[in-house]
């Protein structure tokens, strides 16, 4: 039997490097691999657990899946698809909700980093998240999911109502692992945690011009360029780990003895890395410009996927509804 994927990135805004690389590239790398069938879908209705703005939302949802066609996700290998498009999400996660407890959906990290981050925001939908998100991943039956590190919390949840289910109702969910990608763990330009859209001047886009990925970098914070030991955390060891994911290993390991050494010319290091940075955009750039010349096809797109996906979620609901006595 193959192996099911299921992956998806929030509609908040435009691809940046962090979801590049931290996603986008497991999920080609699976998408290429026969012995995985996989899901690529844009988590739209996740946008509405925070503030959001209703225009902004419309055409973010749409535009995360030119970005996933102009990566080279590819809808003859794979279901490319937007969430919300997908009603069975939302009915599975309400028959999810009956497994799980008030008191451990509002004890996971992640929901007491939103509620401090939006305290006057703290609504159901925010401690439903991880439900909507184990219903996304279980509706297709799921077992690998290409995610970042930061989602293993709600891994967890999946796999205890992937559990509880099973155990309570003898359905037979799979219990998800994630998939870890190479470029797993993407740092902020800021020279703090990881890249983020939630930060500003933390990332890079996906659309973004040499002369922007310039200016991005130029912002990051370094220092005299020289010393005994090699930093380990802050802004040079966050330039040092692009330097390695854009530029392989033995450029960083160049930068390092430099460091210990002569010392390390920042302007330079920082214009090579834009150039090797955009290298890398520049081809993503163009089949977007192609794709957006394309509307008609763009459409067609995701009416496909909606209706290949939905194939899928409408058997496992229908079970889950049988064997839970509603039907
Ligand atoms: N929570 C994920 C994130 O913030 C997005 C997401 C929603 C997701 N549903 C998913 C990821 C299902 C993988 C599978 O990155």
């Amino acid at each position: 039997m193959k192996h099911r994927v299921l992956s998806g990135i929030r509609a908040t805004g435009r691809l940046h490097l962090g979801n590049y690389l931290g996603a986008v590239k497991g999920m080609l790398e699976l998408q290429a691999d026969p012995d995985y069938e996989t899901l690529f879908m844009v988590a739209d209705a996740h946008a509405v657990t925070t503030p959001f703005e209703i225009e902004q939302l419309r055409k973010n949802r749409r535009e995360v899946i030119i970005d996933y066609l102009s990566c080279g996700l590819d809808p003859v290998k794979s279901v490319i698809f937007q969430q919300a498009e997908v009603s069975q999400h939302f009915e599975l996660a309400f028959y999810f909700s009956a497994v799980m407890t008030i008191a451990k959906m509002q004890h996971l990290p992640t929901f007491k980093d939103k509620v401090k981050q939006y305290p006057e925001h703290a609504t159901m939908a925010l401690l439903n998240y991880p439900l909507l998100m184990a219903a996304d991943i279980l509706v297709y039956k799921a077992d690998s999911v290409p995610v970042g590190i930061d989602q293993e919390p709600h891994l967890e949840v999946t796999r205890e109502v992937a559990r509880r289910m099973n155990q309570e109702y003898g359905t037979d969910f799979p219990e998800p692992k994630r998939f870890a990608t190479t470029g797993g763990y993407v740092p902020s330009l800021v020279g703090e945690g990881k890249m983020s859209k939630s930060v500003e001047g933390s990332f890079i886009n996906l659309t973004d011009s040499l002369e922007e990925i310039q200016k991005a970098l130029s912002t990051a914070p370094t220092d005299s360029g020289k010393g005994a030991t090699v930093p380990t955390e802050g802004g040079v060891a966050n330039l040092l780990k692009f330097v390695e994911l854009f530029q392989g290993m033995e450029r960083r390991q160049a930068y390092e003895q430099l460091y210990q050494g002569d010392g390390i010319r920042y302007k330079q290091l920082k214009d090579e890395l834009a150039a090797a940075i955009f290298a890398v955009l520049e081809p993503i750039q163009k089949q977007r410009a192609e794709l957006e010349a394309k509307p008609g096809y763009v459409d067609q797109v995701i009416k496909d996927g909606a209706e290949k996906a939905r194939a899928i979620a409408k058997q496992t609901v229908d079970e889950v509804r049988q064997k839970m006595g509603l039907k």
